[in-house]
């Protein structure tokens, strides 16, 4: 950094006075560095303030609207990611034009007199469809994302020089706005890697990011695992969580950091099948005065979080669980740009931390908002009538291995013996229907893994027996991010203890693309039984903004004017597709819905407000059925102890290890002395101390789980959030159980616990027992 300072220094004083950062035509020449305690702008202390906003996540006609608007609220910086697989979506061809002309963006923040930080990846999480990576490098069966695999490394190093040609110039040093660029993204919730994340730093620097502070992000709980000496760290957390303990650790390791949560989550993403969510404006805007109370710098993540248009969504795992495609986030600026209550709140507190004498501009007036009659006339173009080329193979095989990176795939196979019992799909990604003869059989959802099909009557030698798979998003999170779509490996029937695979497919490669989906022979009629593209006219005078309502249709994607919208499920919670007006035109416009299951009536109306919180699925599952009782009467405890106070991680060995599969905490009493137990994250451990896989658990039961306020299931102990967490409900009191499937028997030699992040750490459990058996317990 030191070099920094002096060609910082020098190019003051070649410019004589620099006022600082400007948006007039003429290039003046910054710098931005880490100083002690504080970020230093052209050697001025700054606390940085930065929105989070997604460039592919809002169009790019209303990237200025959004901008102003972050602006108007207080903020002085934008954080964004950059999404590897948006730019290069066949390997060796990058795209970054249009909506995806990352420059063009961070050119239009300065124009507007704002800071950037880029935080490049190559991994990005964001709920964005495999965190960011492209489906490609699926391609390679043995490929290992996220380590120094040498073809993947070799990817990486491809593109970011591609960023670095966009991005490098526009560094506050030579003249532009980009003032911190991220290396890598949480790793430590990944894995423990020094020599992987000090390679991606390297290739960060190749790609000419070297004149401005480059940083990592991660955990309060895990940040030291990868930390690198020459990188300044920063930690993320969210709405509630304790600020002077979350910057506990670092201040201890580094004293004189400046310090920054690099995301502070506003709100939260949203899952198909589960409760929409929402954060307390009030709690958030404390944390973030808190903060600036304590002269720390943030990144709001996120401050408008927008759209995942067409197949960007990603997915959390495990259990497998899909994003919907808006990711409104409940952020102060809402899925469509419009400023909320929350967003009001938060900026008359920015406006007390502007700089001395400056008044806020106000904010942009939203677009104007259409409603669009009901289109109910269509053409029709039925799937199984209008299937592309096959190709061939002898053994089933993952999307990817037929070149395929989204959308659906059918598997046909003619059966060569009368076959009876059970068909097993190993495994379905993400969500299949089974045809025999064309008709259907039944549907496997991956969330649920359901991955057999109970054959209801034997299948004749002969049949043509079809399996349709949708793609939902590729995982975005842990190592689960390897998550090939299809069917990933064979399709049984297994009869008795028999086995049979089914070979000799066709395959047929469905893509999500317009071209795709645009070319089919659609002929006028009313809606069909099954999967069916629909395509219909319809009329505008003028355009604006709207909500396309898919309450009547099943599941699938939508298409209007050649772009891609996003996916619909009837489940919810999100029941609308938000249409930008930019997109549409005066006169006459096109809509395309794929529905694989078929709609109850074929019309889509526009409406002129969102639904995004209409579940229709018996959901959050709880794990507990009606009068069920867990019964520990005749158990023996293998441990009984005390939690501490406070917050963070806390360990408990036992005194002698057990073996077992089913694994209960029996929490007693609390610290507050209400009803309420709580847990964020938990974690067994196995025969060398340290924590066994999650990948296969299951919760069996727990006696208590709060819904009405939240997501607030047991399963939230083990779903890698730490920020998230299992509550019970507030009338019903101790004890409290939950009970863990391990998926296999371990050698437990004890457990870990995580309480609420908050300065009060709502819910935590003061005594408890814990009981772990090969047996499930007894209820
Ligand atoms: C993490 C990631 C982000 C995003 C948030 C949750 O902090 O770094 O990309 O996934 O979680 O919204
Ligand atoms: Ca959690």
């Amino acid at each position: 950094m030191k070099n920094l300072l002096s060609i910082g220094l020098s190019a003051l004083l070649a410019l004589g006075a620099v006022t600082g950062f400007s948006s007039c035509a003429e290039k003046q020449i910054s710098t931005f560095e880490v100083g002690k305690g504080t970020f230093l702008l052209n050697g001025e202390p700054m606390v940085v303030k930065a929105a989070e906003v997604h460039y592919p996540r809002i169009p790019e006609p209303y990237w200025e609207q959004r901008i102003l608007s972050c602006k108007a609220l207080g903020m002085n910086t934008l954080c964004l990611y950059v999404f590897w697989n948006l730019h290069e979506q066949e390997e060796g061809k990058f795209d970054f034009s249009g909506n995806k002309d990352i420059a063009a963006f961070c050119r239009l923040a300065q124009k507007h007199g704002m800071y950037v930080i880029v935080r490049p990846g190559p991994y990005v999480c964001a709920e964005w469809e495999m965190g960011g990576l492209p489906w490609w490098l699926l391609k390679k069966q043995d490929i290992q994302l996220r380590s120094l695999d040498p073809y993947y490394m070799e990817r990486v190093k491809i593109f970011m020089k591609e960023v670095g040609k966009q991005l490098a110039d526009l560094q506050i040093s030579r003249g532009g706005n980009i003032i911190m660029v991220q290396v890598e993204n949480e790793f430590g919730s990944y894995g423990t890697d020094k020599a992987y994340v000090s390679a991606i730093r390297d290739i960060v620097k190749e790609a000419g990011f070297t004149d401005v502070p480059l940083f990592q992000c991660d955990w309060s709980s895990n940040f030291t695992n990868n930390a690198l000496d020459d990188l300044l760290w920063t930690v993320n957390f969210g709405t509630g969580a304790n600020i002077e303990e979350q910057f506990k650790k670092l201040k201890e390791l580094r004293p004189e950091t400046p310090l920054m949560c690099s995301e502070f989550w506003s709100g939260w993403f949203d899952h198909w099948g589960r409760k929409h969510e929402t954060r307390d404006a009030a709690t958030m805007v404390s944390g973030i005065k808190d903060m600036l109370d304590r002269n720390i710098s943030f990144s709001l993540y996120m401050t408008h979080g927008g759209t995942t248009f067409g197949w960007w969504g990603g997915a959390n795992n495990p259990a497998y669980s899909a994003m919907c495609s808006s990711y409104d986030y409940d952020a102060p600026i809402s899925e469509a740009g419009w400023t909320t209550p929350k967003y009001f709140q938060l900026r008359e507190l920015l406006q007390q931390y502007a700089p001395e004498g400056t008044t806020l501009p106000e904010p942009p007036a939203a677009f104007p908002v259409i409603e669009v009659p009901a289109i109910t006339k269509w053409e029709v173009a039925p799937l199984f009538g209008n299937l592309p080329e096959p190709k061939q193979t002898e053994t089933i095989k993952p999307m990817e291995q037929f070149d395929q990176g989204w959308g659906s795939i059918l598997y046909r196979t003619t059966l060569k013996e009368n076959v009876s019992g059970v068909l097993h799909i190993d495994e379905v990604h993400d969500w299949a229907q089974v045809f025999a003869d064309g008709k259907l059989l039944g549907r496997l959802d991956r969330r649920h893994g359901e991955f057999s099909l109970p054959l209801k009557s034997a299948l004749k030698k002969g049949t043509q027996l079809d399996i349709l798979v949708e793609a939902m998003g590729r995982v975005n999170f842990d190592k689960s991010i390897h998550d090939r779509k299809g069917i990933t490996n064979k399709v049984e029937v297994i009869s008795g203890d028999k086995a049979t695979e089914l070979t000799d497919w066709k395959v047929y490669n469905l893509p999500p693309f317009y071209e795709f989906v645009s070319a089919k022979k659609y002929q006028s009629g009313n809606a069909v039984d099954g999967p069916a593209y629909y395509r219909a006219k319809f009329h505008l005078d003028k355009t604006g903004d709207t909500f396309l309502d898919m309450q009547t249709w099943g599941k699938g994607m939508v298409w209007v004017n050649g772009h891609a919208m996003g996916r619909f499920w009837e489940i919810g919670p999100q029941q609308t597709l938000y249409m930008p007006g930019c997109w549409l035109k005066e006169g006459e416009n096109e809509i395309i819905v794929l529905d694989l299951k078929g709609p109850s009536e074929a019309k889509v109306e526009g409406l002129t407000k969102p639904i995004l919180d209409m579940l229709r699925e018996k959901a959050p599952e709880t794990h507990r059925q009606d009068g069920q009782n867990l019964n520990l009467k005749s158990e023996t405890a293998v441990h009984k102890g005390t939690f501490a106070q406070g917050n963070g991680w806390q360990e408990v060995k036992f005194d002698t290890p057990v073996s077992g599969r089913y694994f209960c905490l029996n929490a007693l009493s609390n610290y507050e002395g209400n009803n309420i137990a709580s847990i964020a994250e938990f974690d067994v451990l196995g025969a060398d101390g340290k924590p066994v896989s999650r990948e296969n658990w299951k919760i069996v039961y727990a006696d208590s789980e709060e819904t009405r306020s939240g997501n607030r299931t047991a399963d939230k102990i083990f779903d890698l959030q730490e920020s998230t967490f299992w509550q019970t409900v507030d009338n019903t009191a101790y004890p409290h159980q939950v009970v863990i499937d391990l998926g296999k028997e371990y050698r437990v030699t004890g457990f870990r616990m995580l309480p609420r992040a908050e300065k009060n750490v709502p819910g935590l459990i003061r005594d408890y027992a814990v009981y772990v058996k090969k047996d499930n317990f007894k209820y």
